[in-house]
């Protein structure tokens, strides 16, 4: 019944996912974080809390870092998502990737694609000036290992590389 009611509901909308248009029918109910998991088939997008707690689901819709858990899919017509899967890929890793493997910044991983999305918003906004706003301003993702130390360390170093124009010569 279930699925007969998510069918005739359905919503026609048209995503950009990943750098490919997508053009969907979704039942309203149906989350951005179960659109990607279930139908689309990218499970690098991870489920903590499922309530806007954990920061796990992060993804990035038109360059800015979202909760996937608490957004509707049916709200994102027209709109731009990238995931974990989207910012690079083995053999060509965006540079928070890089920097997360070199800075051995995960233990279990869980929360590590939420965490680098989460970066890449970081990085878009340009409002951290040093360390301590790192760790302030990305205070919304848990890591349940404790790696919060070389996490910092991962994006600090990134973004010392590609933005000493927004980085910490800003707030000099
Ligand atoms: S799963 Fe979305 S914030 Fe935890
Ligand atoms: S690396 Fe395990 S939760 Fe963060």
């Amino acid at each position: 019944m279930l699925h007969a009611d998510a069918e005739r509901m359905a919503i026609p909308i048209v995503i950009t996912l990943n750098g490919r248009q997508e053009r969907l029918n979704v039942a309203p109910w149906v989350t951005l974080l179960d659109l990607l998991r279930g139908p689309m088939e990218l499970p690098g997008t991870k489920k903590g809390c499922d309530h806007g707690q954990c920061g796990a689901c992060t993804v990035l819709i038109d360059g800015q870092r979202v909760n996937s858990c608490l957004k509707l899919a049916v709200t994102l017509d027209g709109a731009e998502i990238t995931t974990i899967e989207g910012l690079g890929q083995p053999g060509h890793l965006h540079a928070l990737q890089q920097a997360f493997v070199d800075h051995d910044a995960y233990q279990c991983g869980y929360c590590t694609p939420g965490q680098i999305c989460s970066a890449a918003g970081l990085m878009n906004e340009g409002h951290a000036h040093s360390r301590e706003e790192i760790r302030e301003l990305m205070s919304g993702n848990l890591c349940r290992c404790g790696a919060y130390t070389n996490i910092a360390d991962a994006i600090e170093q990134v973004m010392g590389q590609q933005s000493g124009k927004n980085y910490k010569e800003a707030a000099e």
